[in-house]
């Protein structure tokens, strides 16, 4: 007989069972399940509905279905259609007819939004590490190849000289708000809907602030409709989770280009490579690859999760079951690319001088030489000018700029219709103070303030996110 049969007749439709059951992905709440269910227990000691000895009883019962569950000694009954009851029948098995009372003011409703609240949080709490073991491989990298250049990239076109170190920096940024979206998320889940029952409160006076309070919660939900059917908080982690994604994506493609022989920035540790089964010359990224395909897997959970409750009343719905198969393979889809980014980015060696040589071409440092001439009054229209006329030469000539010689840059100084620019071809000393500015040094340097690529701006972002970390 169902625990819930009392008005029904005859068995389920095997079919129907089989349909509707989560057994198969909820079990992962188990000790969740336990939690709740002991914090239940004492309240319900407190409101008097248990007597003092059934509440040791129970919970000495729950205690030890726990160190079941942790052991992997309990099977899970696929007819018994999901963790609430199958926990009730083991609990059952251990403290006998008892096992009855526990769920005394509480539903299925607000013991599952409860399971899937503490379940986020411990997660949230998990991925937080991951990510804090991501950024520390992004910053060891930066740290070990810190004046690396790189060039820096607008429309996949060359633009301007970077450090590679503040490359990666940029996406510890990501990570570091990636973690602060997931902190706030944590932070509106962590309230307590026991005690919430089917939807419209619990028929007995529980107290539950010091339930909520015991299980860890800063609070509890402050409607019983809202309590048993809000999903906001697993929309939410999703969408910091999807975002995550994309933000290990982005860099899983740069590292995917990067390690093209033909750019040959970087090379990927044997360890995190494959080969292929036909081509014996074969050398490929493919957990970068996976990473950034898994992205649209995440992506693709977070629009689900959306569509899920969009059309849904209050307040719960059996529809609200399917938020758990999206809500669990997010999150671990999430955790496995950030580890194994980690450990790809960690391992990864770099070729400073092919990125040196690339971060040169294309005439990257062109607006630091405009730049240079601002700096000698010229007005900044006039300078990207004149730069552009020295480019054109440079490119004629088949030299970068910072090889141009004083000639070359007298005659685009005379040909500017700034009277301001053209004044200074006879000055002696502004060739070499151009051709410094056209080298790569001189332009990572030009751009020295906060959040820029100067060196010892980037040494000091640097700094702060290893002191952030404890790196
Ligand atoms: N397995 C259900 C879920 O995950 C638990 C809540 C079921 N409630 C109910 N009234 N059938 O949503």
């Amino acid at each position: 007989m169902k625990m819930w049969g009392g008005r029904f007749q005859g068995t389920s439709d095997e079919r129907m069972a089989e349909f509707t059951r989560s057994i198969d992905f909820d079990y992962v709440l188990a000790t969740d399940d336990i939690d709740g269910s002991i914090a239940h227990v004492r309240g319900l000691g407190r409101a008097g509905l248990l007597a003092p000895d059934e509440v040791e009883t129970l919970v000495g019962g729950l205690e030890s279905l726990r160190v079941d569950v942790e052991a992997g000694a309990l099977t899970w009954d696929p007819s018994l259609e999901d963790i609430h009851m199958n926990l009730e029948v083991a609990l059952r098995t251990k403290v006998g007819p008892l096992a009855g009372k526990v769920h005394t003011g509480r539903s299925r409703n607000d013991q599952i939004a409860t399971d899937i609240r503490l379940w986020l949080r411990r997660t949230i709490d998990r991925l937080d590490g991951s990510i804090v073991e991501m950024e520390r491989a992004l910053v060891g990298l930066a740290d070990r190849e810190g004046d690396a250049i790189l060039p820096g990239m607008t429309h996949i076109q060359p633009a301007q000289p970077v450090l590679f170190a503040h490359h990666l920096l940029a996406y510890v940024e990501m990570l570091e708000r990636d973690r602060g979206r997931l902190a706030d998320c944590r932070r509106r889940a962590n309230v307590c809907p026991l005690g919430s029952g089917a939807l419209a409160g619990a028929g007995y006076p529980l107290d539950r602030e010091a339930t909520a309070a015991e299980l860890g919660f800063d609070g509890v939900t402050a409607n019983s409709l809202d309590g048993v059917s809000d999903r906001d908080f697993a929309v939410e982690a999703v969408a910091a989770f999807a975002l995550c994604m994309v933000h290990l994506s982005r860099l899983a493609e740069e590292i995917t280009w990067w390690s093209n022989p033909r750019i040959g920035f970087v090379r990927v540790a044997d360890a995190f490579s494959t080969g292929s089964s036909m081509m014996p010359n074969k050398k490929n990224p493919d957990p970068a690859e996976l990473v950034r395909g898994k992205s649209a897997r995440v992506i693709g959970e977070l629009t689900g999760l959306l569509t899920l409750i969009k059309g849904l009343p209050l307040a719960y719905q059996k529809d609200m079951q399917d938020d758990k198969p999206p809500l669990f393979d997010a999150a671990s889809t999430l955790d496995s690319s950030l580890l194994v980014m980690a450990g790809l980015v960690a391992t990864l060696t770099v070729n400073r001088e092919a990125m040196r040589e690339a971060a040169g071409e294309g005439f990257t440092t062109a607006t630091a030489v405009a730049d240079a001439l601002v700096r000698r009054g010229v007005a900044f229209r006039s300078a990207h000018h004149v730069v552009g006329a020295l480019v054109a030469q440079a490119e004629r000539a088949g030299v970068a700029l910072d090889a141009l010689n004083d000639a070359m840059i007298a005659a685009a100084l005379v040909g500017s219709d700034d009277p301001a620019a053209s004044a200074l071809a006879g000055d002696a000393a502004l060739p070499a103070e151009l051709r410094a500015a056209a080298a790569l040094e001189g332009a990572l340097a030009g751009c020295d303030v906060i959040g820029g690529t100067a060196p010892r701006r980037v040494t000091a972002a640097l700094a702060a996110a290893k002191a952030r970390l404890g790196a």
